[in-house]
């Protein structure tokens, strides 16, 4: 049985945490293939809001087992208090089971983080301060201690002690912090581990076995297209490949395995931290659709910054991730505009581009060029079937589809299960 990956096409914060949870009942695993405790997917369900940053989205269906893949990087505190969080709201994590090669977030990692970003002063890259720049430069750097690890308590210490021989220099000599002891570490985390040593599991064979079982995969994406360490606005993006590709080495599973990539994307856009932005709005019109939107970050509690949709940016999303679908959110928080704007290219320099351009400074100087289509002035919030939109409305994503080049499969118009419209996905 063919898996499904599903990926932000933006910026992050696009609704991919409410379209995981629409879909996931029709998969029996839901697994988190890159990025950490960095994420912060809403699900809005059963009468229950929950903000998950570790945990898959799947974790809100009984018989669906969640995966955090080996592309994954794990903070235990966080995951621990997100399991606790679960299972407070009678949500079972029982079936939640972490990749033995995922890497661990450690406290020292999320200190580096912090005195990295303030000794780049105003440039820096306003990172969410969960450690993952510098997990992730362990990782490369083959100094990370993983999940696997954890599995004995003699080999936990070492790893720890090998870790904190090469970081405790930098703390202290670079960044003049607090050095750490492997002894501090382990007693800190030690009913972590005990909760995690249970969970392990090897991921690359775990989901193969599903699927040569005929179960349905379902990758879940965290960050987004124009994050990605690869595809990205680098340097203001983040450490992993959280585009397509990175559902495959971060599980463990082959290209072949895969035959739907579904993007999620806002009707608008959004972005969180430094970097350039084309179609941003500094004006009373970004802070219309920041507060309509309410468009403040689930990890962080930051700003989001504002814009009109950025068709240039879905077309490259569709490229890079091989898009068979899209799913557009976020509708209604247009439902009151007059007129809706969409960058349909930039202008570098006198120069047209209709996709993203390569060179980082190009990108920083696109002006956009913009089409504006007539707002349909009324509530959608309660519409369930796409004939149902107004006129106005199906025309919008109608354009969209045009632009992008792949169908609008899924539009949802509030943030409950029940306000999507399911127009092609099955
Ligand atoms: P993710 O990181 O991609 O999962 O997205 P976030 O959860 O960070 O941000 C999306 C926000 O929009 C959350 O607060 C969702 O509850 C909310 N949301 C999702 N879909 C809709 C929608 O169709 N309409 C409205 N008004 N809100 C939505
Ligand atoms: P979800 O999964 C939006 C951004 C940060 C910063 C940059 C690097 O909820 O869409 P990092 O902490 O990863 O080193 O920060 O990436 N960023 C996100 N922005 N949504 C996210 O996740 C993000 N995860 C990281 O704001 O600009
Ligand atoms: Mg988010």
């Amino acid at each position: 049985m063919p898996a499904t990956v599903l990926v932000g096409t933006q910026w992050g914060d696009e609704g991919k945490g409410k379209i995981t949870d629409e879909i996931a009942a029709g998969f029996d695993v839901v697994c988190r293939f890159a990025g950490g405790a960095n994420a912060g997917h809403t699900v809005v369900a059963n009468g229950h809001k929950l903000a998950l940053h570790q945990v898959p989205s799947g974790v809100m269906y009984e018989g669906t087992a969640s995966v955090i893949g080996n592309g994954c990087i794990v903070d235990p505190e966080v995951l621990m208090e997100e399991v606790r969080m679960l299972e407070g709201q009678g949500i079972s994590t029982a079936n939640l089971m972490v990749s033995g090669n995922a890497h661990v977030v450690l406290p020292f990692h999320k200190d580096l983080d912090g005195a990295h970003e303030q000794a780049l002063g105003a440039q820096n890259l306003g990172t969410t301060k969960r450690g993952i720049g510098p997990t992730y430069m362990d990782k490369m750097n083959r100094t990370g201690v993983r999940i696997q690890d954890m599995v004995d308590d003699e080999v936990f210490r070492q790893k720890l002690e090998a870790s904190l021989a090469y970081t405790n220099p930098i703390l202290q000599k670079v960044y003049g912090l607090p050095t750490y002891t492997a002894d501090q570490l382990f007693d800190r985390l030690r009913e972590d581990v005990e909760w995690i040593r249970p969970h392990i599991i090897e991921s690359s064979t775990f989901i193969n076995e599903q699927l040569e079982a005929g179960k349905k995969v379902l990758f879940e994406g965290a960050q987004a297209t124009m994050l990605d360490i690869d595809h990205g606005t680098y340097p203001f993006v983040t450490s992993s490949n959280c585009t397509a590709g990175g559902a495959v080495t971060g599980s463990g599973v082959g290209p072949t395995q895969i035959d739907r990539v579904i993007g999620v994307a806002k009707a608008y856009l959004t972005r969180v931290g430094s970097g350039p932005f084309p179609t941003e709005l500094l004006d009373e019109t970004g802070d219309r659709l920041r507060e309509i939107g309410g468009e403040y970050g689930v990890t962080t509690g930051r700003k989001r910054r504002c814009g009109w949709y950025d068709a240039n940016v879905i077309k490259y999303a569709a490229r890079i991730n091989g898009l068979t679908d899209l799913a557009v959110t976020k509708l209604d928080v247009l439902d009151d505009f007059d007129q809706i704007k969409v960058c349909v290219a930039y202008d570098v320099d006198g120069k047209r581009y209709e996709t993203v351009p390569e060179h980082e400074l190009s990108f920083e100087r696109a002006t956009p060029i913009y089409e504006t289509l007539p707002g349909w002035k009324s509530d959608i919030t309660g519409v369930r079937r796409f004939e149902d939109l107004p006129q106005e409305a199906r025309d919008y994503i109608a354009y969209l589809e045009d632009l992008a080049g792949v169908r609008v499969s899924i539009v949802t118009v509030g943030p409950d299960r029940e306000q999507t419209i399911n127009r092609f996905w099955n």
